[in-house]
This record gives structure tokens, C-alpha cells and sequence, in this order.
């Protein structure tokens, strides 16, 4: 066994799982749970997550697509550029264009969209607590953004299964 390739798809795949695992935690778990509370508790926790998670998500999905291009290219079959017209090179692609979009996504769409959650004024908000139109407006904003970037994680965890079977 070559325990380089070994290193580099341990740390892959333990990235990969941290990115994907804690998207599918917030999006099924925390946002619908902090959405229960009262807004100056979800404004409060929200800029607390916020604060520690955008850091954490930016070099972790640096970090899982930086060790992917190295796994398909200097560790794997992706050799020259040939080797992008075959069926692992286009699934290869795939997952790389997929990734990088899901990133900026995650970090330039989706994060603004959330932050609006505990920045948004409280006339804006909306009256009864902060349950009015205004709140309602931007959750289904979040909800919506957070929907397409399941989608490019979808794209991307097919394409790994499509690569582990040689395709
Ligand atoms: C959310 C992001 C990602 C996750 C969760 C993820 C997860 C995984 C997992 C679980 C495997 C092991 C599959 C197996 O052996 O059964 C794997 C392998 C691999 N990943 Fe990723 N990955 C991600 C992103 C990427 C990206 C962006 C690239 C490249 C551009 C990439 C390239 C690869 C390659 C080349 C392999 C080896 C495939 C083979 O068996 O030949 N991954 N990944």
C-alpha cells in the first residue's frame, strides 16, 4: 500500500465528511431548532456560530478540494490532460467545478443570507417577537439558498461514489 495516498484520502475523506456533515447538522438540525426561539436568542446564538463557523467552513473546503485535486492528479489516474476526456477525468471534473461553486455558495450567498437573520432591525423584523413578515421573509431566503447548496453536495458525494467504481 502506498501510505501517501493513504494520508492524503484519510484526510479527504475526514474533511469531506466535516464540510458535508456539518452542513446537513445546520440545515436539519440547528437552524430549524434555533428558529423555536425568540429572536434575540437566535440573533445571539446566530452571530455566535456564525462567528466561530465561517472560518472553520472557509479553510475546510480549501482544504477538501486542495487534497481532492491532489488525489485525482499527483496521487491518482489524471495524468495529462487527456486523462480529463475519459469517464473518471468528466466525473473528476464534475465534483471539482461542483465544489469550488458549492464553496462560494456556502461562503458568498448563503452566509450573508444567515447573517441577515441577526443584523436585520427589529422594525424590519417584524412585530410578535420577531415571527412578522420580515423574519418570515428572510428564513425563507436562508431556506431556499440552503436548498441549492444541498444540491452541490449531492453533485459532488454521487461523483465520489461514481470515481470509487472507476467511472
Ligand atoms: C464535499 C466534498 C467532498 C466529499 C464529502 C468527498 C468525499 C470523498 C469520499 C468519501 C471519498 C472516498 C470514496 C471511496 O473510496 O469510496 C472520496 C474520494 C475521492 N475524492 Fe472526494 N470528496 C469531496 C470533494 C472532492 C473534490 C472537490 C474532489 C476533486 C476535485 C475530490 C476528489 C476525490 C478523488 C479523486 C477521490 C478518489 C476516488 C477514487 O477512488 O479513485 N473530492 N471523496
Amino acid at each position: 500500500m502506498d501510505w501517501l495516498v493513504f494520508g492524503v484520502q484519510w484526510l479527504h475523506v475526514l474533511l469531506g465528511i466535516f464540510w458535508f456533515g456539518s452542513t446537513l447538522y445546520l440545515d436539519f438540525v440547528l437552524i430549524p431548532a434555533l428558529m423555536t426561539l425568540p429572536l434575540g436568542e437566535q440573533r445571539r446564538a446566530g452571530a455566535a456560530i456564525g462567528a466561530r463557523a465561517v472560518p472553520i467552513f472557509t479553510g475546510v473546503a480549501v482544504a477538501v478540494i486542495v487534497l481532492g485535486i491532489l488525489r485525482g492528479t499527483v496521487f491518482g489516474q489524471i495524468k495529462s490532460l487527456d486523462a480529463l476526456g475519459t469517464q473518471y477525468g468528466v466525473t473528476w471534473l464534475v465534483a471539482l467545478v461542483a465544489a469550488v461553486a458549492t464553496a462560494y455558495w456556502g461562503l458568498r450567498i448563503l452566509t450573508p443570507a444567515v447573517k441577515k437573520l441577526y443584523t436585520i432591525p427589529e422594525s424590519e423584523a417584524g412585530a410578535a417577537g420577531g415571527q412578522g413578515p420580515g423574519i418570515a421573509a428572510v428564513v425563507a431566503d436562508i431556506r431556499r439558498k440552503g436548498q441549492i447548496e444541498l444540491l452541490g453536495f449531492f453533485v459532488i458525494f454521487t461523483c465520489m461514489i461514481l470515481m470509487r467504481f472507476g467511472l
